[in-house]
């Protein structure tokens, strides 16, 4: 490996969530350990980021920003090489982070009380966005089968169909469950929203992590036909683990919806655009550290990896989900026999393992934990051992 994926950088202190909210629990060597929580990595930051951040702030001006084309053409350039799929320049808008964009969209194209469609279990702030936006949560549960998630679009369809459902939300790659649709499968849904006159807002922040054999499809890509009502939104965030600096790419190919987006940025403040170190970052990562991610990927891999040959000799009862992109692991601990608070308990408390506990996606998540495997694999082994100690006592009791 060229890059350094060994370093861990301590964040106490310096304002990191995850960290900081790791400290709320009990656990007794806390200072020694890393969260597998909340989705930014823990590596050291990328060299050529770090570089070109000091030389653009050696000499710019950091007085107001806009989007420059620059930019715009970097972000289309990036997509094109990773994607094989061009988007326009002139459809895109930015914004301080994707959860403020499906935020925004919620508010642009729907109305109090509209129905908005999420195949669950998923990223919980998407029910939060439908829900503190006074809209209906229209629930579309996955289909588990073994270890892998489905559609079931006959159900899909159905919702679609009910005239009070007014958008979708789509997460692709999906987060927890690290789908990644098929084209065939994204045709479905499209096909059905447009016939049902859905709105489609497609995040795909996770589109760069991909596993091998593994293809993103962007939602746009499948065509004029089925995007005329609906929006993507990218970013360089989880990428490049620049989350933050809050640098988000809207893509709106239709000129009136993406008016009526602008318009609802509008509302919420005057000047919507993202900080220009965001900007400048973002560019850099896309042209510098393409790299970077080639190595990050295959860490994760192996990561992912150490935690299966593992949990097949140790712990043949939890099952891991197929992973097939993002840096989330998604595993069902429920054949431990422990339930979902005293599973959390026994992590936190007595293991120092922090994931992201499986309810907070939804009900379907119970008993599952997710495992954010951007970090070094000596934290993933350590982490292991401390888990074996721990539960082989609960499991010879
Ligand atoms: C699917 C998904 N969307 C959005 C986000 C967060 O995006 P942002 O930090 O840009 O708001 C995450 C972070 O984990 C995510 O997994």
């Amino acid at each position: 490996m060229k890059y350094d994926f060994e370093t861990v950088m301590k964040r106490y202190g310096c304002g990191s969530f995850k960290w900081d909210e790791m400290r709320q629990y009990g656990y007794s060597e806390i200072d020694d350990i890393i969260p597998f929580s909340v989705a930014d990595m823990e590596f050291a930051p990328i060299p050529e980021v770090v570089q070109g951040l000091q030389d653009f702030i050696s000499c710019a001006v950091l007085g107001y920003s806009s989007t420059t084309n620059e930019f715009k053409l970097t972000t289309c350039d990036w997509v094109e090489r990773r994607h094989g799929y061009r988007p326009k320049e002139d459809w895109i808008l930015t914004t301080a982070g994707v959860v403020t964009a499906f935020f925004n969209a919620i508010n642009a194209f729907t109305n109090e009380g509209d129905g908005v469609m999420l195949l669950t279990p998923v990223y919980y702030p998407m029910y939060i966005g439908i829900e503190n936006n006074k809209r209906k949560l229209v629930d579309c549960p996955l289909v588990r089968k073994g270890t892998r998630y489905e559609i079931d679009f006959d159900l899909f369809e159905e919702k679609a169909k009910d005239p009070n459902t007014k958008m979708f939300i789509l997460c692709n790659p999906h987060n927890p469950c690290s789908r990644v649709w098929t084209k065939e499968e994204l045709l479905k849904m499209a096909k059905i929203c447009k016939e049902n006159d859905v709105f489609v807002v497609s995040d795909e922040i996770h589109f760069d992590l991909m596993q091998k054999g593994f293809e993103h499809t962007m939602f746009l890509s499948l065509g004029e036909e089925y995007t005329k009502n609906a929006m993507s939104i990218i970013a360089p965030s989880k990428t490049f683990n620049l989350a933050g600096l809050q640098t988000s790419m809207v893509l709106i190919p239709d000129e009136e919806n993406r008016n009526t987006f602008y318009k609802e940025q509008c509302t919420v403040t005057s000047h919507p655009v993202c900080n220009i170190l965001g900007y400048e970052a973002c560019m850099i990562a896309y042209k510098n550290a393409e790299p970077w991610l080639d190595e990050v990927l295959e860490v994760i891999a192996e990561n992912k990896r150490v935690i299966e040959a593992f949990f097949a000799e140790h712990f043949p009862q939890i099952q891991i989900m197929d992973f097939e992109a993002t840096y989330l692991l998604w595993m069902d601990w429920s054949g431990l026999g422990i339930d979902a608070k005293e599973l959390e308990r026994i992590n936190r408390e007595e293991a120092g393992l922090f994931f992201d506990e499986g309810y907070i996606f939804g009900e379907a998540g119970e008993c599952f934990e997710r495992w954010n495997l951007a970090c070094p694999t000596w934290c993933i082994e350590d982490a292991l051992d401390r888990m074996k100690e721990v539960y082989d006592k609960y499991l010879n009791k």
